[in-house]
Formats: structure tokens, sequence, C-alpha cells
């Protein structure tokens, strides 16, 4: 992967960043977050990232400024979320069916355990006014490199078989399909017939 390009400036997120994140990945993963959280998305995505910020080490939130616009963000986890800080932050938002019912359909979308050598990108999205600039590409540089720097050896990902803007960017980023799920779940809620889990290998160094 390349270093980034002019006019993009990356960096880790911080709790003022909440709200432009929380739009934007509200709006560009809708197919996961409306059958989550409906209306209360975007409100509940930003306690999400407000929580994660305060109390999760092992979570790292990095944000794009394009010409000095909050133009996309990433979400890349290094150990599994076990305890139940994010129910509660998402109980406080929608109330505790609520939360449980978007817990349940996040967890559709989580490949499983984090290895011990492995770094997860679990969300990445672009607002729509910065698409095709580079700004996916470069956030996905910055999570590799937050990896290596953990000595982490794999970065994965999760992508539905339909998402056809994502796949080819994760293809040119050196992504490879390890497998695929299929989930009659999914195809309901999120309209697609599955996913794929892929995966970069990091050389050491
Ligand atoms: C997928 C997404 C993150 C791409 O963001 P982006 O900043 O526009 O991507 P980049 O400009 O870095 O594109 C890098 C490469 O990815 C591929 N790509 C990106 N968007 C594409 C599209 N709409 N169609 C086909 N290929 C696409 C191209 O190979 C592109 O290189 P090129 O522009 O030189 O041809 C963005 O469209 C988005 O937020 N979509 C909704 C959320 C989402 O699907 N997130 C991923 C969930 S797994």
């Amino acid at each position: 992967m390349s270093a980034t390009p002019p006019g993009i400036l990356l960096r880790p997120a911080r709790p003022a960043d909440a709200p432009a994140i929380a739009a934007i990945v509200a709006e560009a993963l809708r197919d996961k977050y409306r059958p989550a959280l409906g209306a209360a998305a975007e409100r509940a995505a930003a306690a999400l990232l407000l929580r994660d910020l305060r109390e999760m080490p092992g979570s790292r939130h990095l944000v794009a400024e394009l010409d000095g616009r909050v133009a996309g963000a990433a979400h890349v986890m290094f150990e599994d979320d076990a305890g139940l800080g994010a129910v509660r932050a998402l109980a406080a938002e929608v109330g505790w069916p609520g939360a449980l019912r978007a817990v349940l359909v996040f967890s559709l979308l989580a490949h499983g355990r984090i290895g011990p050598d492995e770094a997860y990108i679990d969300e990445l999205a672009v607002a729509p006014w910065a698409r095709r600039r580079g700004v996916a590409r470069a956030l996905l540089w910055r999570c590799e490199h937050e990896a290596r720097a953990r000595g982490r050896a794999r970065l994965t990902l999760l992508v539905t078989v339909t998402n056809d803007a994502a796949r080819p960017l994760y293809a040119s980023a050196g992504f490879r399909e390890v497998r695929r799920i299929r989930w009659l779940a999914g195809r309901l809620l999120f309209r697609a017939p599955g996913a794929i889990l892929m995966e970069r290998r990091l050389a050491p160094g």
C-alpha cells in the first residue's frame, strides 16, 4: 500500500469527531445500521464511538480529513469487545431491548475471535462527497501501519458479496479471500446473500 495522497490528513479520532464520524458511518453503512438501530442509527453510532474512545484500548478509530473536513473513518480492532460496555452505551440511547437487538444484528457481521496475530477492520466508510479521491485507500494504509505497530501479522475484514465498491478496493490493496459466509439472516437483514472474510498478510518490518 502507498502513502497518503496530498490533501488527505490521517489521524486518530477524538471525542469531538463523534457527530461527523457517526453521520458518515450511519449513512455509508446503512445496510448494517438501519436493521440494527433504525432511526437512532446516527446517535447510537456516536455513543458507541465515544464509549470505545473512553474504554477500549484494544480498538483504534481513525479519521481521514480531506481539505480540512472529516471525510472518512475506519475502526480497527486488536481484541474482541467482550464486556457489556457497548450494550450499556446502546441501551442509554435506545433502551435495553433495542440494544440487545442491535448487538444481535451486529454480531452477524463479526467474523469471530480476533487472533493474537490479527488486526480486524470492523468499519470503513467515506462520505459520498469525498469518494474516489483515495480516502479509503489511505485509511487502509493507516490501519496497516497501526497493525504493524502492534506486531500483528494479518489484517482482516468482512465485506458483503454485493459490495461492488469495497471489493475492488480491498483487492487492489492486497486483500485476498479467506472464506465465504452464507447467511439466511444476513440475506433478510442486509439484503446480501453472503459475506467474504478477507485477509492481508503483513510482512514484518
Ligand atoms: C467503499 C468505499 C469505502 C470506498 O471509498 P473511496 O474513498 O471512494 O475509495 P478510494 O478513492 O480510496 O478508491 C480506491 C480504489 O477502490 C476501488 N473503488 C472505490 N470505489 C469504487 C466504486 N464505486 N466502484 C468500483 N471500484 C471502486 C477502485 O479500485 C479505487 O481506485 P481508483 O479510484 O484508482 O479506480 C466507499 O465507497 C464507501 O464508504 N462505501 C460505503 C461503505 C462501505 O461499503 N464500506 C466498506 C464496508 S466493508
